[in-house]
């Protein structure tokens, strides 16, 4: 069978790596991929918002299955577009990817299927959201409604702060329609940790759990970005938390979006809030997490194909996922400025010296060829990724890799899986 995969960065890299390990694979391509993809499937140039080019490609090449990556091409409705065309093809569709591209819609789902989560409410208007800040006081979250980039989310320390978010983001200046609305929540403590499952729309298969790390620097500081690094597992998530997630959370959320007439087939990601036996989600995402992805799918026993087959398909019977007892760690190096304006262009050096170590994977994000060489091309540029026998043995592996490697400029955490050394 051929295989198109949908994006090109770290995450669709750890998508592709996996997919063409699969004996039911013959050639994988992916639109429109990277450097490292390259190696392992053919690159398409092809932007993942271009469905209509997409479905040209897949139909062309008599492609059998197409995985999205990427929630863009999702909330623009491409799983829809291959259906009606008859291919088969893994992600949510459109009605149902406003999960993630709407956290208006989401928090509304919550409420009404009584999955926990933050107190709320949603505000187009700024006098009653000022209101509603001095009501509820401050640290106070603010969130754009649409699709972000995962940087429509402000934590306000104060009432100032709160004000001139909303202002800005209710006036269009900042993440333009996107914020036209905005969600304003309690602000909560704990611990993050990433909960993925498949699903057909009824089960419900988990993926083995991960966290990740949001923040820019050390130490969880500085501004938020798409993902710094992560691992797996995440002993955060308990098998108390567990059961409680499936139960709570991802049973409640596919059986309320199939009783709103959308059912949701694809993975699912819940992004949860741990304090204690508390738990509560922050947020839903109709696509597997970025980097989290790079670890989980190391981690991954089990063939994935009939895992996509069977959710795009409709049906999981019988499918079941192993994982392998070893631990996963993702560092991700990013360019300088990152999450705000970075270096672009420049040589990366020791990838091969780094490839070179074993149980480990480079995989690319942000990269591009030119002149022979590989240059930095995007904020994320690798997620260096290590398997050990222990966490900390994985830590120790990913960052023998990120030794090894470097560019003018490359910033990364040095604390990536501290936390779960902690525990
Ligand atoms: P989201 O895109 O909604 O997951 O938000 C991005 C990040 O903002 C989360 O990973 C958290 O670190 C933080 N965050 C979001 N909502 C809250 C909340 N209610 N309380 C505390 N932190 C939050
Ligand atoms: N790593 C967080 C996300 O993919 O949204």
């Amino acid at each position: 069978m051929k295989v198109l995969v949908v994006g090109g960065g770290g995450r669709e890299h750890a998508l592709v790596w996996k997919i063409a390990q699969s004996p039911l694979v013959g050639k994988v391509y992916c639109a429109p991929g990277n450097p490292g993809i390259g190696a392992l499937a053919e690159n398409v140039p092809l932007t993942v918002d271009d469905l209509p080019g997409l479905l040209a490609f897949a139909k062309e090449k008599e492609i059998g299955l197409t995985v999205v990556g990427p929630e863009l091409p999702l909330s623009l409705g491409i799983v829809d577009l291959f259906e009606e065309h008859g291919l088969l093809v893994f992600g949510a569709r459109r009605n149902a990817a406003i999960i993630e591209a709407s956290k208006a819609f989401s928090k509304d789902l919550m409420k009404k299927y009584g999955v926990p989560t933050a107190a709320y409410d949603v505000f187009t208007e700024v006098d009653p959201a000022v209101a509603f800040i001095d009501k509820v006081g401050v640290p106070i979250v603010i969130k754009a409604d649409g699709l972000a980039a995962g940087k429509g989310v402000i934590i306000a320390q104060s009432r100032d702060e709160a004000v001139a978010t909303v202002n800005d983001m209710l006036s269009g200046n900042a993440f333009g329609s996107a914020g036209s609305r905005v969600v304003i929540e309690e602000f909560l403590v704990g611990e993050e940790a990433s909960f993925l499952a498949f699903t057909d729309g009824k089960q419900i298969i988990p993926l083995a759990s991960a966290q990740d790390h949001k923040a820019v620097f050390d130490g969880d500081q500085g501004p938020n970005t798409g993902g710094m690094g992560a691992y797996s597992p995440a002993p955060v998530v308990t098998q108390t938390i567990h059961d409680f997630a499936m139960a709570e959370v991802m049973r409640r959320t596919v059986d309320g979006m199939a009783a709103e007439g959308r059912p949701y087939r694809g993975v699912l990601y819940a992004g949860l809030m741990i304090n204690g036996s508390d738990v509560k989600v922050l947020e839903f995402n109709a696509r597997f997490g970025d980097p989290e992805c790079q670890p989980l799918l190391m981690r991954m026993k089990s063939d994935i194909v009939p895992v996509l087959l069977g959710v795009a398909r409709g049906d999981l019977s019988g499918v079941a996922i192993e994982w392998h007892d070893k631990a996963a760690v993702c560092v991700v190096m990013a360019a300088e400025g990152y999450p705000a304006d970075y270096r672009k262009g420049d040589e990366i050096r020791g990838l091969d010296e780094a490839a070179a170590i074993d149980d480990l994977y480079v995989f690319h994000a942000g990269t591009a060829a030119g002149d022979g060489k590989i240059v930095t091309a995007g904020g994320r540029v690798l997620g260096v990724t290590g398997l050990g026998a222990t966490v900390k043995d994985a830590i120790d592996r990913a960052y023998r890799g990120v030794a090894k490697i470097c560019w003018e400029g490359v910033h990364f955490r040095k604390d990536i899986g501290a936390k779960a050394l902690k525990r």
